[in-house]
């Protein structure tokens, strides 16, 4: 089943056009690799797929509705990570995700580690058990990267769409992350991710999309790349960022 779709999205900004005219689709258990030069506009099109941005021309269906339709019941099915993520910083993370869960009316206070969806199953599932008490304020960078991907995965979303979550994460984490997002497609949810480093995204994603000059410039399943091996599949990506 398709459960994202893209046509022709067109953003500018300031009068420069970022994207032009760009399409995508994502279908349920598919792990999407986005990737592009600094400022080629994938945290522009990952904030228009979230319906966070207006893009100025072009439409995005999600699970086969128009985004606009129903946009706070949208994002309850969606997993979203953005950078930066903002947090209470006195409180700690079994806090932070009391709260998150509970504004998506998802998670039952009083019984919140019952079942598949506890938040001690999610903290763990993180590398992040043995902090769960500590004020947030104390993490460091990484620890805070892990909780924002606790967050997005706690109300079981259909589909993904994560802003570089592999930033600041050690390779131990890279690794775990890597092992959630494949057994989260195994279970049917649709995944799209950023990120700069090629050899992590042809490990973890089914296909890869490069935008760059605002259009795509190169969409290749990733097993298909890796017949040529794995430096002329970074090569090939490379090139196709550049335009
Ligand atoms: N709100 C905004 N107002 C003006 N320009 C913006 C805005 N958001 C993004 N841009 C510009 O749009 C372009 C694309 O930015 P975007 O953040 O989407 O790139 P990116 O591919 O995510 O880059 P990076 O790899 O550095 O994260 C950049 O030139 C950026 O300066
Ligand atoms: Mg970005």
């Amino acid at each position: 089943m398709q459960v994202l779709k893209a046509d022709g999205i067109v953003q500018v900004f300031e009068g420069r056009e970022v994207l032009s005219g760009l399409d995508l689709t994502l279908g349920q258990g598919e792990i999407l690799g986005l990737l592009g030069a600094n400022g080629a506009g994938k945290s522009t099109l990952l904030k228009i797929l979230t319906g966070m941005q207006r893009p100025v021309g072009g439409r995005v269906c999600f699970l086969g509705r128009p985004l606009s339709e129903d946009y706070p019941g949208n994002l309850a099915r969606m997993g979203v990570f953005i950078n930066e993520p903002v947090f209470y910083e006195s409180l700690s993370a079994r806090e932070n995700l009391e709260i998150d869960l509970t504004y998506l009316a998802l998670a039952d206070r009083e019984h919140r580690d019952a079942g598949p969806t506890g938040i001690s199953q999610l903290l763990d599932k993180v590398g992040l058990a043995a902090d769960s008490t500590t004020p947030v304020g104390r993490y460091s960078m990484g620890m805070r990267q892990r909780l924002a991907l606790a967050r997005c995965m706690g109300h079981h979303p259909d589909l993904y769409l994560l802003d570089e979550p592999l930033n600041g994460l050690d390779p131990v984490a890279i690794g775990q992350l890597r092992d959630s997002l494949r057994s989260l497609a195994a279970q049917g949810s649709a995944i799209l991710f950023s990120s700069h480093i090629l050899s992590e995204v042809l490990r973890t994603a089914d296909h890869v999309m490069v935008v760059a000059d605002g259009r795509v410039s190169l969409r290749a399943s990733v097993p298909e790349l890796l017949n040529q091996g794995q430096e002329v599949a970074e090569r090939t990506l490379v090139k196709a960022m550049e335009g």
